[in-house]
């Protein structure tokens, strides 16, 4: 049995890492784990043209731990005004690494989101002609359409026109809920990869519900049936290189999370590496492992893996933390799902 596995250092393919006081919170827990990041752009106000990227990015390095090399790649927020021309100044200046698609209202911070993907099909041209990745939320965002088929309509509706009529862009599945999504990202011969995040390996919407309403396993998509996980399990360790990790750790108060209309979206980075690890573990994958978290989505984003590693041990009782963490007078709490962690960074 393996009790200790040294990887090529992670980077992380998809990230929410907010601004200000809970920034500089939660940017330690990504930094100390991973080398890279695709970062999110539905700030308030969101983060649509070179200019706030670059400052955003700015911000984000002047948080970075001491001795720190965490680097932030940062994308754009696609609105229904987004120029095609802006997207070739920024890709001239390399200020962004993808272009980020939220239907407009599909989750947190996306009410200045794409009301209707034919208004951007200037910018997808564009995009398809330098060759910059469009990051894509899959859900449609229809009400009579239920919360558990989203993604698969999405796919139907949206997802599947675009490629047809842009057979060249560059498209991420972003955080893969159902096993339509991993069967469509394998159907696709070119330009069509997905991230996985931790909580989709572990959740089914069981755990929404376990021991009464549970925001904290509450995020979008919402994770789905034990079918459909193990559809995401099996994307994960299968050595496919259209799959890797993006964590998409979100973290909201936890005032935002424990009342009525609970905000969608799990704060894992402490937590994320050791669980991926524990279920890469727990399938006999642990060869895997090191492509999904540190080569494939390097490979993708046109980046040589980085070129140090880390170090993760398994240890003999459940890994034992304080489980939030703090900002300000505020709280964030730390993904625990009812799963204890063993896996953890030897420091
Ligand atoms: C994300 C957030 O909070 O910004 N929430 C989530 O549930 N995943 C937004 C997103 O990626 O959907
Ligand atoms: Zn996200």
């Amino acid at each position: 049995m393996n009790n200790e596995i040294s990887i090529i250092r992670p980077d992380d393919w998809h990230l929410h890492l907010r601004d200000g006081d809970m920034l500089a919170a939660v940017l330690p827990s990504s930094a100390k784990i991973y080398g890279r990041a695709i970062v999110m752009p539905n700030l308030v106000p969101p983060v649509t043209t070179a200019r706030l990227a670059e400052d955003y990015r700015r911000r984000i390095i002047s948080f970075r731990p001491e001795g720190s090399h965490f680097d932030p790649l940062m994308t754009c927020y696609l609105t229904d005004t987004t120029s095609a021309d802006d997207i070739h100044t920024a890709y001239a200046v390399k200020a962004f690494h993808a272009v980020k698609l939220f239907p407009a209202g599909a989750t947190t911070n996306s009410a200045n989101g794409v009301t209707d993907i034919k208004k951007v099909y200037p910018v997808l041209e564009a995009m398809q002609e330098i060759g910059m990745p469009l990051s894509v939320h899959g859900e449609v965002t229809d009400p009579e359409v239920d919360i558990f088929d989203r993604e698969a309509v999405f796919i139907d509706r949206v997802l599947d026109p675009t490629r047809r009529d842009f057979p060249d862009l560059k498209i991420v599945f972003e955080h893969l809920t159902s096993k339509a999504g991993v069967d469509y990202v394998l159907a696709q011969d070119k330009n069509m990869v997905a991230t996985i995040t931790p909580h989709h390996l572990l959740l089914t919407r069981n755990d929404l519900f376990k021991g009464g309403m549970n925001p904290y396993m509450y995020c979008l998509p919402v994770a789905k049936t034990f079918e459909d996980r193990d559809a995401i399990r099996k994307a994960a360790v299968s050595g496919d290189e259209r799959f890797f990790l993006g964590t998409d750790s979100a973290p909201h108060f936890s005032r935002a999370k424990e009342k009525a209309g609970a905000a969608a979206g799990i704060f894992n980075a402490p937590t994320s590496i050791g669980y991926v690890t524990q279920i890469f573990d727990e399938l006999g994958a642990l060869k895997k492992l090191e492509g999904f978290t540190s080569i494939y989505g390097a490979r993708f984003y046109g980046f040589s893996p980085n070129g140090n590693t880390i170090t993760l041990a398994k240890r003999e009782t459940p890994v034992e933390m304080d489980w939030q963490i703090k900002v300000g007078g505020d709280t964030v709490k730390i993904f625990k799902p009812d799963t204890p962690l063993f896996w953890d960074l030897v420091d």
